[in-house]
């Protein structure tokens, strides 16, 4: 569906969330990969746009000396979200390194060409309709140095798992909310959810030269014993809560189209791209009750080998 018939979208991003779903996003072991696939020097400037409380801009800024002309900057158009990117960001003593800009990057980007060594961004291009997509990537090139790299981390839905060995319809659900998600979103908004193995061929289009590819694991992997169990009840607690909230708010509810009501607005894409109400109240009671198990008896969160990771597809593309 074309960007015409797509209507507008403002998305809002909590900054608990972010923070919550991205603490083991970057491993060691995929920072150094990371480091190493962007060629990141201690004296590079970067611009980190759509940076949201600052994930990205904090892996890389551990990098970054100051000392030597080293400085990163985080854009967002979200003030909330920078906000507590600040505030993080000084906790973590990175401040003398990081500063962050509050602006719109489908508009311009208040920073002259040429500018930057490297500009990332991360899980930022995917919620954009074509036409802001192309503008953000024009400007993220604009203000890239000559010689320099742009460089996109993106997901697709398409490579992303959800995994429950002991229950295989909540997998099967759990697939289908995966190709809604892709379906609906485009279809409302326009946004690529894909978007992540398709970044190569646009970054070819806008002139960019020895494009590059990588993945990267990415997901919470309920199943790995590298991830601290502490965490893992933190995002068991935030996503039950969550779900719960939402079932109560159904089960209030007086009649099914008061339902259908409340989950349009918390699922509206999933129901337009070809969920029912019935199914997505199944998989989200499905999930509760998967998640209900182990809060009320921890010590099974190193039994659960359910599986929830897919693909950081990272592209890097030179500036000539
Ligand atoms: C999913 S969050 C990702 C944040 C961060 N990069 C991360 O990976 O944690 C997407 C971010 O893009 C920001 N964003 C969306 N549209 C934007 C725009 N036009 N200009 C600047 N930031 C934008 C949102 O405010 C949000 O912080």
């Amino acid at each position: 569906m074309g960007p015409s018939r797509t209507r507008k979208h403002v998305i809002r991003f909590q900054a608990e969330w972010l923070e919550l779903a991205r603490k083991y996003s970057w491993s060691k072991n995929n920072r150094d990969l990371l480091y190493k696939f962007i060629d990141l020097r201690p004296n590079h400037i970067i611009v980190d746009v759509g940076c949201g409380t600052g994930a990205l801009t904090r892996v890389l800024a551990e990098k970054i000396d100051r000392n030597i002309g080293g400085r990163i900057v985080g854009i967002d158009k979200d003030r909330e979200l920078l906000r507590s990117a600040v505030a993080i960001t000084k906790k973590a003593g990175l401040n003398d390194v990081v500063s962050f800009r509050l602006a719109n990057a489908t508009k311009a980007i208040p920073l002259p060409d040429n500018y930057s060594d490297r500009v990332v961004s991360q899980a930022f291009l995917r919620w954009l309709a074509p036409e802001e997509l192309k503008r953000s990537m024009e400007e993220m090139i604009r203000i890239c140095k000559r010689g320099g790299l742009v460089v996109a981390c993106e997901r697709s839905i398409d490579t992303s798992i959800l995994y429950y060995p002991l229950n295989n319809r909540l997998t099967k659900l759990s697939r289908k909310m995966g190709l809604a998600q892709i379906l609906g979103y485009e279809k409302l908004y326009g946004y690529d959810k894909n978007i992540g193995y398709k970044i190569p061929s646009l970054f070819r289009k806008l002139g960019l030269t020895r494009i590059r590819l990588d993945g990267f694991s990415y997901g919470r992997v309920a199943c790995d014993d590298r991830i601290p169990d502490e965490y893992k009840m933190d995002m068991i607690r935030y996503d039950s809560q969550k779900t719960e909230e939402f079932i109560k708010r159904l089960e209030r509810a007086p009649d099914t189209k008061k339902r259908i009501q409340i989950a349009r607005k918390s699922y509206l894409p999933l129901l337009k791209g070809g969920m029912t109400l019935k199914e997505i109240i199944e998989l989200s009671k499905g999930q509760l009750s998967h998640h209900q198990k182990i809060l009320r008896n921890p010590e099974q969160i190193s039994e659960d080998t359910s599986v929830d990771v897919g693909v950081l597809f990272v592209t890097t593309g030179l500036k000539v």
